[in-house]
């Protein structure tokens, strides 16, 4: 039985839900193996709505086990307050199940994070501020805490000294913050010890299980493609691997052992923080899209800078991820428009670009060259098979899939569950 990746084809917020939605019953295991609480998803489930920012989505389905897999860092206060917000309302969760190499958000990593940012002034990121970059550098720099320390009160301490007689020089000498005590962060991290033990095992052994049981996994990534460490426009990307790759690295499962990776990709673009963003609008479509949309950021509220679906980035999302079967979402958010621009390539100093530049100055610089296509000036919000679209949607969609080198699977019409048509199921060979 399979065991399915799946990611963002841009920068975030392409709606994995509806993934996620469709999938839902035929779910045994959900695994996130990147980032951390800088994502954010509401699920709405019987007119219910609950934002999770590290629970995997899993966690609302009684016949899902959700994992939190070793490529998550993770920030115990934020776990627990899910947990407890969820369990009040009814929610069991103990069948979530977390990696012991995981890597925990200390306090000062979040610290880090924010005054960084405000120091590096117009050349910030745009992060989240939530710890997610210190705390991969941490782990990167092997002065990281992970959750296995934490039932060890004497490593936890040496490894929390070790992190700290560096990290309370930058944070007194260059940030002008006060040092932090070794005792203070110790003495957080191990009051959670106790409610953290039952959920805490080798994730990678018991995935290994369960596939080789013929149990369905889905690896959802947080983030997205553009937003990869490798992979993104960097520096403006998160600090872990987003794409398919960090599925495998992130849970432990192997790359053999993977057959279908399905990428979300939005009719339209968004993106939250800096960074550059060749389709970019700053007009009242650009406008109209983020009203229809909603697009203001899960985690930090933010309203989200919008543009025109290109397809430059799509194809590139094809390619660094091996997708299989997209999931085209949002198509509705169109219904009002007249032309639909979509970008099929860049113009970089006069020359033209099928594929992603190599060089960041060069995407920096790139103009989009579009090909129009006509609107369909109707509300395709009750479409529920492909011939219910009017024949300019479907040609949209059309247009699109054959531009990206993998078939579109599904499109979303609408925040519903059942706001969707499906093509082709996601879990069968094309
Ligand atoms: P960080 O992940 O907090 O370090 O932020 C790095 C960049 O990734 C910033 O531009 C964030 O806005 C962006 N980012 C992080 N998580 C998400 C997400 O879930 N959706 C969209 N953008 C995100």
């Amino acid at each position: 039985m399979p065991v399915i990746v799946l990611v963002g084809a841009q920068w975030g917020d392409e709606g994995k839900g509806k993934a996620t939605d469709l999938l839902g019953d035929r779910l045994d295991y959900v695994v996130k193996f990147n980032g951390g609480n800088n994502a954010g998803h509401t699920v709405v489930i019987e007119g219910e709505k609950y934002a999770l920012h590290l629970l995997p989505s899993g966690i609302l389905s009684p016949g899902v086990i959700p994992v939190i897999g070793n490529g998550v860092v993770i920030d115990l206060n934020v776990l627990f307050q899910e947990i407890d917000g969820l369990e009040s309302r009814g929610i069991d969760t103990s069948r979530l199940r977390i990696s012991a190499n995981a890597h925990v958000i200390a306090s000062y990593n979040r610290t880090l994070d924010k005054v960084s940012e405000r120091y590096l002034g117009a050349r910030r990121i745009g992060t989240t501020g939530r710890g997610i970059g210190p705390t991969y550098a941490d782990k990167m720099n092997r002065v990281g805490v992970r959750i296995q320390d934490l039932f060890d009160e004497s490593i936890l301490r040496q490894k929390v000294e070790a992190a700290l007689s560096f990290k309370n020089q930058v944070l007194s000498k260059i940030y002008n913050r006060q040092a932090v005590k070794v005792d203070d962060v110790v003495t957080e991290l191990l009051s959670y010890v106790e409610r953290l033990r039952p959920y805490v095992g080798d994730t990678a052994l018991e995935l290994s299980d369960a596939i080789d049981a013929g149990k369905v996994v889905l690896c959802e990534a947080g983030q997205a493609t553009l937003l990869d460490v490798d992979h993104g426009t960097y520096p403006f990307v998160t600090s872990s691997n987003a794409t398919a790759g960090g599925a495998c690295t992130g849970s432990g499962i192997p790359p053999t052992r993977i057959d279908r990776v399905v990428a979300v990709l939005k009719a339209f673009t968004s993106r939250v923080g800096e960074g550059p963003f060749p389709t970019e609008l700053h007009d009242k479509f650009g406008d109209h899209l983020r009203e229809v949309g909603q697009e203001y950021g899960t985690t930090t509220g933010r309203p989200r800078r919008i543009g025109w679906l290109d397809l430059v980035m799509a194809r590139y999302a094809q390619r660094v991820n091996g997708v299989t079967d997209f999931v085209l979402t949002k198509l509705d958010n169109y219904d009002d428009l007249d032309e639909i621009p979509v970008c099929i390539a860049y113009e970089v100093n006069g020359v033209r670009h099928d594929e992603m530049p190599i060089s960041q100055s060069d995407f920096h610089h790139a103009i989009p060259i579009f090909e129009t296509m006509p609107g369909w000036k109707q509300n395709i919000s009750g479409a529920r098979s492909f011939d219910d679209l009017p024949k300019e949607a479907q040609d949209f969609v059309v247009f699109v899939e054959e531009r990206i080198r993998a078939r579109i699977s599904v499109v979303g019409v609408g925040p519903a569950r059942d706001q969707v048509i499906e093509r082709h199921s996601v879990l069968s060979e094309a």
